[in-house]
């Protein structure tokens, strides 16, 4: 380990990020986990990176609590932004977290996402026929991230012409999840969640009074509730609607972004996937490992923990960073090495235990459609430049990729 390695761990601090950490932040994930794997923030927080600590923290969930209403009250103050965010069912602990979980579950069960792929399809050729027809394109708007918007929209079943401002609200919202956010980002997330509760009331009032089919919209199930009689309050089921709409947008854009950059850069894995089409499975599972979407996790411990040999008191704020989990070399081999054909793939891109992402069977599905037909379609695709990257520690990405479809 050399002395920058050392110097980078040493001077790692979440709420300084520097531009060199954002263009690439795997030379510190490295010096971390080689270094200081269960490092302390000057903020008094802790960031793991190693793989295992990461496992110990997703399926303890009683020593690692996911609830956020103590770190956000100080951050958000008492705001739609923290109103939302407590009440997502991705930050609660069991029982409102079973209960909202359960009914998602249950609207996104594998029949449910193969009835959605003819659809899915069909929406990739006709995007792949409009960037035929432009020539010069943005991988990011004109392809990525309409992907996506159109799924969970489906999802949902929102008329397709109010779907406009969706992603302009999930990207507001997301952006006040950053370890610091300034007054700006701060209002904008705030407007957001307005904006989007405002129209959630009008699309609820709707569904209510005609109700679609609960085997496929996740709307109406969530507000027809369990055969049980489980149902979900009025607040907790426009803010699961607005979670649900957010989580599938952003980090399923990145996905498909972060793969066909990737493979850009690759060009040897690019070759192999074009000449091996059946390999696209492992292929997503590799760019969910090697560029990872979500970056970032967050827990609380609810009593003192040793991991790595340091103690946490209960109460420490705890950053699990999957990024650098998915590189360690104590789990997968030659970890820094872009490999589509990797088996075994244990990564935690979608984390583990009670939270692990609920969408992951949909997102897996709009990753391998979405790139295999690009590919098919474009084999000679050749980035424009740079790539403009999103500037986000938690959720990894691009804002726009200019390219030519060759
Ligand atoms: C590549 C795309 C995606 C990635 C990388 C991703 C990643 C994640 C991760 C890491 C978590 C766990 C967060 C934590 O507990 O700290 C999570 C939770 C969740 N994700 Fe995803 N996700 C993706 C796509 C989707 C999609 C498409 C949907 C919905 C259709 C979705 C819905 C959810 C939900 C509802 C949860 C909360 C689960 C719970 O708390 O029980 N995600 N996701």
């Amino acid at each position: 380990m050399n002395a920058n390695a050392r110097e980078l761990a040493a001077h790692f601090d979440i709420e300084k990020l520097t531009a060199e950490f954002y263009a690439d932040p795997y030379p510190t994930y490295r010096a971390l986990r080689e270094q200081e794997p269960v490092k302390r923030m000057p903020n008094g927080s802790y960031f793991l990176t190693r793989y295992d600590d990461l496992l110990t923290a997703y399926k303890n969930t009683k020593a690692f609590s996911s609830d956020k209403k103590k770190e956000f009250a100080p951050k958000y103050g008492a705001s739609l932004l923290y109103e939302h965010h407590t009440t997502s069912l991705v930050f609660n602990d069991p029982p409102a977290h079973t209960r909202v979980r359960r009914l998602i579950m249950g609207a996104l069960s594998p029949r449910a996402i193969a009835e959605m792929e003819p659809d899915l399809i069909a929406l990739v050729e006709r995007l792949l026929d409009n960037l035929a027809a432009k020539g010069d394109v943005d991988l990011i708007e004109d392809f990525a991230a309409a992907i996506p918007i159109e799924v969970i929209g489906n999802l949902l079943d929102v008329p397709k012409e109010e779907r406009e401002p969706l992603r302009g609200w999930s990207l507001a919202i997301l952006g006040a999840l950053e370890p610091v956010i300034g007054a700006e980002a701060f209002a904008r997330g705030n407007s957001a969640v307005d904006d989007f509760l405002g129209y959630l009331k009008i699309l609820v009032a709707r569904r209510r009074a005609k109700p679609g089919n609960p085997d496929r919209d996740v709307l109406t199930r969530l507000i027809h509730g369990e055969d049980n009689g489980e149902r979900l309050t009025e607040k907790e089921l426009l803010h699961n609607c607005i979670f649900l709409l957010n989580a599938g947008h952003e980090t399923t854009t990145n996905l498909i972004g972060n793969g066909l950059v990737a493979l850009s850069a690759h060009p040897t894995q690019k070759k192999r996937l074009i000449e091996n089409p059946g390999l696209i499975k492992t292929a997503v599972e590799e760019i969910l490992r090697f560029e990872s979407s979500n970056q970032l996790g967050n827990r609380m411990t609810m009593e003192p923990v040793q991991l790595g040999g340091v103690t946490m008191p209960a109460g420490t704020l705890v950053t699990l960073c999957i990024g650098a989990a998915n590189r360690d070399p104590r789990q997968f081999n030659d970890p820094e090495t872009l490999d589509i054909g990797r088996t075994p793939n244990r990564h935690l891109a979608f984390a583990t235990g009670a939270h692990q992402c609920a969408g992951m069977a949909l997102a897996r599905l709009e990753g391998a459609i979405a790139i295999s037909r690009y590919l098919g379609r474009f084999p000679a695709y050749t980035l424009k430049g740079p790539p403009l990257r999103g500037g986000r520690a938690r959720f990894r990405g691009f804002l726009s990729v200019p390219c030519v479809v060759g």
